[in-house]
């Protein structure tokens, strides 16, 4: 049944680690009695046990140990303390680790766990309902942490059990989190703005919160489902004199171009200092 591990440990199973945990089980390609997650107090292992049906503990090396991949959802700050020892080292030697910690690249893992396969993934929230996008990399082949294909397409499973995956090269993945990461986040404050327009016009909340949600979709999805270039799309919609070319001009107006794109740089500086 499985090409994917025996058995999976995920360390600091919290909001995003529960998410993909639920997701790998709905999949269906791992039996739970293969899963271990792991939490910093008991009450939370024990709920844990009851939502996921899986084992949960309050001993990360225990749980590394008995592993043969080690999905780790913790905090960026908690890692070096968990991480970062002799025993960790040893329990987690020749095993694949995958980290989705937001700024702590695979240079400082491989300096930390010098003889553990390493993936770094930057999943997004919308993971939680299955509708994430994660992009992936691993170090080069040469490097003594080099995931080996095998892997990485385990990796790249877990990940497509919450939505879509890529691969890209290490030296991305600030970017990736500037835009794939923080991007949700981004995309509620410019689709709150859009129904306050709604309701300035007259619309209901509610109303307008519903149709600028589905906008969004809607035109997400052409861009994923046509594969044309959004400015042609823009161009499709946009006839002379009328409603729609108003509307883009005065958000030209406002550089909300630049706005968002630098939106984006200024998240990846800032992923860049977080681990
Ligand atoms: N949320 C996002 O949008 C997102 C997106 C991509 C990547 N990430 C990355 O995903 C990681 C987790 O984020 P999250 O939002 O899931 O955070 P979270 O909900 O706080 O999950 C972290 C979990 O780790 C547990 N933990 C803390 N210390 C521990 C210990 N010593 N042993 C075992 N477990 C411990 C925490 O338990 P307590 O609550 O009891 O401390 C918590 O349940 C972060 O590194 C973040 O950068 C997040």
């Amino acid at each position: 049944m499985l090409d994917g591990p025996r058995s999976l440990c995920v360390l600091g199973c919290g909001t995003m680690g529960e998410a993909i945990v639920a997701g790998v089980l709905r999949a269906g390609w791992l039996p739970r009695e293969n899963i271990v997650v792991t939490a910093r107090r008991e009450a939370v292992a024990e709920r844990l046990r009851t939502r996921l049906g899986v084992a949960a503990t309050t001993d990360n090396l225990a749980a590394c140990e008995a592993a043969e991949v080690v999905l780790v959802c913790l905090k960026p700050q908690r890692f070096a303390d968990i991480l970062d020892t002799p025993k960790m080292r040893a329990a987690l030697a020749g095993k694949l680790l995958i980290s989705i910690a937001a700024g702590v690249n695979l240079d400082k893992l491989a300096r930390w766990l010098p003889q553990t396969a390493l993936v770094r993934a930057m999943p997004n929230t919308p993971s939680l309902i299955g509708e994430g996008m994660t992009v992936v990399c691993r170090l080069p082949a040469e490097t003594a942490n080099a995931a080996n294909d095998e892997q990485l397409g385990l990796a790249l499973r877990i990940f497509a059990s919450v939505g879509e995956c890529l691969e890209v090269e290490a030296k991305l993945m600030d970017a990736v989190t500037g835009l794939n990461g923080s991007g949700p986040a981004f995309v509620y404050v410019m689709l709150e703005a859009m129904a306050d327009g709604g309701v300035m016009m007259g619309l209901p909340r509610d109303v307008a919160l519903t149709m600028a949600a589905h906008v969004f979709r809607g035109a997400a999805a052409m861009v994923l489902d046509t594969d044309m270039h959004p400015a042609a799309l823009k161009d499709q919609v946009t006839t002379p004199a009328g409603c729609t070319i108003a509307g883009i001009l005065t958000m030209e107006d406002g550089r909300i171009r630049s706005v968002l794109a630098r939106t984006v740089q200024e998240a990846a500086k800032v992923a860049a200092k977080l681990g």
